[in-house]
């Protein structure tokens, strides 16, 4: 396998409809708690809005040869993205600055899990959130039974926060300093 991985614009997020489509599918196959709150998740209701509301997107698109094997996005967002119709998503008060670092969605597909690109979009995705100095939060949403999700995310130094929606997200949690005082 030789993988590459390619920053995408968001111009060209289409390239990601599969992929987001399938994540959604992924979480509803996991989820115990409201797993139809799924049903109306998807690339034009999840990705598309969340890109328009956020004032920096990153995409990365994982490649073997020409076959998509995973991407992450991540994003920069006011905080008050977080308090809407749908959920309180942490409490704004606890978060000094302006804005919020987001790991937003990440998925690879099976056949390429734990060869390591998660690890590296992870990463990547670290890295690009860093170079925003007014960022000092970042947030992981993951949704209920995706417990191996909930840990690859812990070991990479992320807290669990809380739960919202009565379980059904679990609220992850780091912060600047913690992250670079783990580079060092
Ligand atoms: C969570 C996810 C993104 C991780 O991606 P990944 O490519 O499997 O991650 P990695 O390969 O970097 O790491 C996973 C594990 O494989 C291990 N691994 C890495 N390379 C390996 C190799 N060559 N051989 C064996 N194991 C390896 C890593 O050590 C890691 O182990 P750990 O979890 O015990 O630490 C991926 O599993 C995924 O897409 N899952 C489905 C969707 C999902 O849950 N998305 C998150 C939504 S919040």
């Amino acid at each position: 396998m030789n993988f590459t991985y390619e920053v995408i614009p968001v111009e060209n997020m289409e390239d990601c409809r599969d992929l987001c489509n399938e994540l959604m599918s992924f979480q509803k196959s996991k989820a115990y708690i409201a797993p139809e709150r799924f049903d109306s998740m998807n690339f034009d209701t999840r990705m598309v809005p969340s890109v328009k509301k956020a004032l920096h997107n990153y995409i990365v698109i994982v490649k073997d040869g020409d076959k998509t094997a995973g991407y992450v996005y991540s994003n920069v967002s006011p905080k008050e993205t977080y308090s809407n119709e749908f959920a309180t998503f942490f409490d704004l008060s606890s978060v000094s600055g302006s804005n919020v670092g987001c790991l937003s969605q990440f998925y690879i597909k099976e056949e390429y899990r734990k060869y390591g690109i998660g690890s590296v979009l992870f990463d990547m995705s670290m890295k690009w959130l860093h170079q925003f100095q007014d960022v000092d939060d970042y947030f992981i949403f993951v949704s209920n039974g995706n417990e191996n999700a909930l840990e690859f995310y812990k070991r990479k130094g992320f807290s669990v926060s809380h739960d919202i929606l009565d379980g059904f997200i679990t609220v992850l949690r780091s912060g600047r300093k913690v992250l670079i005082s783990e580079k060092r």
